[in-house]
């Protein structure tokens, strides 16, 4: 059961640290990698219980910077001064929706995952479904130069949803996060430097 202590010294690290959960490590090697979250900037965080990239987003802006948070489940942890929690179905959006969230916003992060059923290709669909509600809401809300950063289950259509974000910013990248477990699909999509003349297709 090599794997299985392996993780778990990441989840026994992030506790230590004060994080509820392990994929804190996830964000920290992209912002490592790619600075996408800025001194004083405004961070979109969907998907965020338990609350680690909060966390860490939170103090990686300071307090000049805030952080809105949007998940169908609570989160219990006290949030930070700088932290809005909003209790929300992504793939329900609308314009009240976005005009709760006030943008707009410096980076957009979805690490939204959805409950696995088992069937790999059910779960890359679905989590598919997360990703380009992800997008949608990106386009609309980040400010040109933005960042995007998304977690997407690797499926047939994974090449498909890239490549459709690529037109909406200067560079992507593809990044698989040390601490993903080996046997996870999951590979996160980031977009930097969100291009100006862009609009969404329900425009
Ligand atoms: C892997 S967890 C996120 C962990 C978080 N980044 C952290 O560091 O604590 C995935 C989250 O996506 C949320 N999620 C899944 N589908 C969602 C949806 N349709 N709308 C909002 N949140 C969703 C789940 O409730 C779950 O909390």
């Amino acid at each position: 059961m090599k794997s299985r202590k392996w993780h778990d010294a990441y989840t026994a690290r992030a506790r230590k640290q004060g994080y509820p959960a392990r994929s804190v490590f996830k964000l920290q090697e992209i912002q490592q990698r790619y600075g996408v979250l800025k001194k004083g900037g405004r961070i979109l965080d969907l998907g965020c219980a338990p609350g680690s990239w909060l966390a860490f987003a939170s103090r990686a802006v300071g307090q000049q910077g805030s952080v809105v948070g949007v998940d169908v489940s609570p989160v219990t942890m006290t949030l930070p001064e700088n932290v809005r929690f909003i209790h929300h179905d992504v793939l329900r959006w609308d314009r009240a929706f976005l005009e709760a969230l006030n943008g707009p916003f410096d980076a957009v992060l979805s690490d939204m995952a959805p409950s696995t059923s088992g069937n790999k290709f059910v779960d890359a669909q679905r989590s598919l479904g997360l990703c380009e509600a992800a997008l949608e809401i990106s386009i609309k809300v980040l400010r040109p130069g933005g960042a995007f950063v998304c977690k997407i289950f690797h499926g047939t259509d994974f090449k498909e949803f890239s490549d459709r974000a690529k037109q909406f910013f200067e560079r992507l990248a593809h990044v698989r996060p040390m601490s993903t477990r080996k046997a996870s699909k999951e590979i996160f999509v980031v977009g930097l430097n969100k291009k100006r003349a862009t609009t969404a297709s329900n425009d």
